[in-house]
């Protein structure tokens, strides 16, 4: 007899719907799986047999094909091993189904002992399941609180086969469960902007930088504070929209970082990669594909400390995430591509010993030195950036200044109201932030009057700019006027954001 059901896989974030085809004909002993799976998969027969032998049912000794359709996508790991072992218990009338199968979807590992387990991506596949009118998942219960994010299709957590078995055939029943409200994982943050001394210019720049979602690259000698006010940044980043949320939770569910109990993801992700990654864990990638560290920023930050001591070829395979927000991995089956919509923050020293250009002249690197160093840092990345700001050392009266200085939710509520004027001003289109305006919306959204033309001109002659950097001004310039709640962008924005792009003169020409 022939079962059909219905399950997922998941093709980038996505996920996309399947189907499980069981025949068992009389004929030698064999258990066969047709339509493209992985090793994974086909071990999934020997699990799929114990589980059934100890859950009191058994492998029919006849002649069982499993087709996985459609047959041009490839299949991976083991979430296949519960719908398949549904589909011989129906094929062989082990179990009769009592619900609507049509409507069903499932998905699940199986262990030898008949337990169902938790798998990685659901969250993408319960939202695929809803988009085709899907009326109930069957999930592992491990997985079921993440389940439970969507709304509006009804979620059965089961723990074992044998519970599966006989909510289908309509032994029990289980009721569907509540979406939980509670779920938001809270990050807790120890560093406040509060508790770093001075440094206003560089708190600023933040600022700026956290409202647009502006490119930031910080240059200053050992000991100036550039890690203490990268650790701060997250205090300030502007609140998710639901919709950014579960965008998150989707990259986070695929790459099984989801805390089981706190599943859905608030705040804005900040990865700080260490100089030594590698290419494949910085863009992700690996043989069973994996969202990297571009993808886990998604959203939120990408914190590069010591900028110039990664690898090369690591900062030539941010150029394509940084510019087309979206990084493709190239396998022998496909290709598949993780959103990478990320800010970078970096961080670096002038030159090897650190001391070029301050005050105390204390560099004794030599100028050769100095332009290697630097130019670690390549001249198209430096272009992606669109503020470059030096992060002076503090002085000792500053430092034992006892005075606070603002606190980080002070500057967030100004952040957050930026950032709500952005979202009100590209209602409809897909920008998100200033820094993603299109050459087109720059001349939509960046009007300037007379004076600022005036003043910007004069900036694009004195500073010799390329025609990049006219536009990354002009986008700054509009964060900075959000900040301050003009519709306008007036010349003290101008200037600010002009303030923001010359330390590549200084250092790199
Ligand atoms: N403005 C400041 N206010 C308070 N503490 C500071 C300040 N600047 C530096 N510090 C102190 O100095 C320590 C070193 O700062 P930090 O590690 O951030 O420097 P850095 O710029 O990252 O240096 P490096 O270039 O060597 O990585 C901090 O942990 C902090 O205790
Ligand atoms: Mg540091
Ligand atoms: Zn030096």
């Amino acid at each position: 007899m022939l079962s059909n059901i219905k399950s997922c896989t998941l093709i980038g974030v996505d996920g996309y719907m399947i189907r499980i085809e069981t025949d068992i004909v009389k004929g030698l002993p064999a258990f066969i799986t047709v339509g493209l799976p992985d090793a994974c998969v086909k071990e999934s027969r020997d699990r799929i047999a114990s589980a059934l032998k100890n859950s009191g049912f058994s492998l029919p000794a006849k002649r069982i094909t499993v087709n996985l359709a459609p047959g041009n996508i490839k299949k991976e790991g083991t979430l296949y091993d519960v719908p398949m072992a549904l589909g011989i218990l129906l094929s062989s009338a082990q179990i009769e189904a009592n619900i609507d199968l049509t409507k069903t979807l499932l998905f699940g590992e199986l262990g030898l002992d008949g337990s169902v387990r938790g798998i990685d991506g659901t969250l993408p596949m319960i939202i695929e399941a809803k988009r085709h009118g899907m009326q109930r998942v069957i999930v592992p219960s491990e997985n079921s609180l993440e389940a439970c994010l969507i709304e509006g299709i009804d979620i059965i957590a089961v723990k074992h086969l044998t519970e599966l078995a006989d909510y289908v055939s309509g032994a029990i029943t289980i009721s569907p469960l509540k979406p939980d409200s509670n779920l938001s994982d809270d990050s807790i943050y120890h560093l406040d902007y509060a508790d770093v001394k001075g440094q206003e210019n560089a708190k600023r720049a933040m600022e700026v930088a956290a409202a647009g979602a502006h490119n930031m690259l910080m240059i200053g000698p050992p000991g100036s504070g550039k890690t203490m006010l990268a650790r701060c940044f997250p205090t300030i980043l502007p609140d998710m929209t639901k919709n950014e949320s579960l965008e998150v939770t989707k990259i986070y569910s695929i790459a099984g970082l989801l805390k089981r109990e706190t599943p859905l993801i608030t705040s804005r992700p900040y990865r700080a990669p260490h100089h030594t990654i590698s290419d494949t864990s910085l863009t992700g990638g690996g043989r069973i594909p994996k969202p990297g560290e571009v993808s886990l920023a998604h959203l939120g930050v990408l914190f590069l400390d010591e900028l110039p001591e990664f690898q090369k070829s690591s900062l030539e395979t941010l150029r394509q995430p940084l510019e087309d927000k979206m990084v493709t991995i190239s396998r022998v089956s496909a290709t598949i591509s993780y959103p990478s919509s990320f800010m970078l923050l970096a961080s670096m020293n002038p030159c090897p010993c650190g001391y070029y250009g301050s005050p105390s002249n204390r560099c004794k690197c030599s100028v050769n030195e100095i332009k290697r160093y630097l130019n670690k840092v390549s001249g198209p990345m430096l272009d992606r950036i669109d503020i470059h700001i030096e992060v002076p050392s503090t002085s000792y009266e500053k430092l034992k200044d006892r005075a606070q200085g603002e606190k980080s939710v002070s500057i967030k509520q100004r952040v957050n109201r930026a950032r709500d004027i952005q979202l009100a001003r590209y209602r409809g289109t897909n920008t998100l932030f200033n820094s993603a305006l299109s050459p087109r919306q720059i001349e939509q959204y960046c009007r300037l009057g007379e004076a600022e033309e005036r003043l910007m001109k004069k900036a694009f002659t004195s500073l010799d700019l390329s025609s990049r950097a006219y536009h990354r001004i002009l986008k700054l310039a509009r964060t900075i006027a959000d900040l301050d709640e003009s519709e306008e962008i007036r010349t003290p924005h101008i200037a600010e954001a002009v303030q923001y792009r010359n330390l590549d003169r200084k250092y790199w020409s």
